[in-house]
């Protein structure tokens, strides 16, 4: 990662995680194991891509970090709860993720659906309370952020991937239900930030259209990557199990057109959305090309 990038990264996590956590600090009832499940899977860690490819999107075109920073929670959450779901035994059957036992290992399986309920919930909450809060002039944009964000995480959206990826356990879906897994499950909610980025900030229908399909390539990268590091990665990296897609006859970009493909594929796809980015003014903009071309060649 470029040291500017990096920098900026150490400078907005911290105030960034204190929002997270913040927002499951709640005064407990019967439902506290419901709150420090929430909170074991928000606050493990985790990239925290989405919600820095929001915020720097957003300030590349003249945002102001405090109207962003509920948008990029809110996904965030939504993306955790995918995590716990995905990782249930019903679903990818995983031990570990973020570097930590996953949720159902820790808090059973009930409180691993409910706190995935939950962290959604509280996503939608966050969203509306933002926009509540808005000043006058804000609330049109707030809006239809807020209605990105809820269509990319429904489902039309990521559960209409993961509806496909399950199925694709069953029947090999080829090339086209390939394209269907790898756009939705994953990326709707990569390609969410750079949308909402452009619409808080006000950007013309044109920008957005070329952040969106900015997003979309770099989700669609981001997937195969994920897949070629289920074989290739080192699990204390990643913080999660390698060989899973295997062990549950997943059909994936490696799958069907093999590794070296998936790389150059990747590749590909992340060069075209570092042109697309180029949309992005000054040092905002350098920080959100910096970001998307360290994903070329990570390792977690
Ligand atoms: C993992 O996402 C799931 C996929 C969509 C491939 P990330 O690799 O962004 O996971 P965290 O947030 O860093 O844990
Ligand atoms: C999951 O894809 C994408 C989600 C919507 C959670 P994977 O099942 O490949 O993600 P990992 O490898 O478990 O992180
Ligand atoms: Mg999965
Ligand atoms: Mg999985
Ligand atoms: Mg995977």
């Amino acid at each position: 990662m470029d040291d500017k990038v990096k920098q900026w990264m150490e400078d907005w996590l911290p105030r960034f995680e204190t929002v997270l956590k913040q927002s499951v600090a709640q005064e407990h009832g019967f439902d506290k194991k419901l709150w420090e499940a929430m909170e074991y899977s928000l606050l493990a860690g985790g990239k925290r891509l989405r919600p820095a490819f929001l915020v720097l999107t957003g300030l590349a075109l003249g945002a102001e970090e405090d109207m962003l920073t509920p948008f990029a929670a809110a996904l965030e959450m939504i993306h955790t709860y995918s995590l716990i779901h995905d990782d249930l035994p019903a679903m990818d059957n995983d031990d570990y993720r973020r570097g930590r036992l996953t949720n159902h290992k820790v808090f059973g399986e009930g409180m691993a659906v409910l706190a995935g309920d939950g962290l959604l919930n509280l996503a939608a909450e966050t969203l509306v309370d933002a926009v509540v809060a808005m000043p006058a002039e804000y609330k049109d944009p707030g809006l239809l952020a807020m209605q990105r964000i809820l269509h990319a995480a429904g489902p039309s959206g990521m559960i209409a991937g993961q509806t496909a990826d399950i199925l694709a356990e069953e029947k090999q879906l080829g090339a086209e239900g390939l394209s269907f897994i790898d756009h939705n499950k994953t990326g709707q909610l990569l390609c969410a930030p750079f949308v909402c980025g452009g619409l808080l900030a006000g950007a013309d229908e044109k920008t957005c259209g070329i952040l969106e399909q900015a997003g979309f390539r770099i989700g669609t990268a981001f997937q195969i990557q994920d897949d070629i590091l289920d074989i290739e990665g080192d699990q204390a990296l990643l913080g999660k199990a390698t060989g899973s897609d295997a062990l549950n006859h997943k059909e994936t970009f490696v799958t069907v057109y093999g590794l070296e493909k998936a790389k150059e594929t990747a590749r590909q796809l992340s060069e075209e959305a570092l042109r697309d980015l180029a949309v992005l003014p000054g040092p905002y903009g350098d920080s959100v090309r910096a970001l998307t071309a360290s994903l070329i060649t990570r390792k977690y």
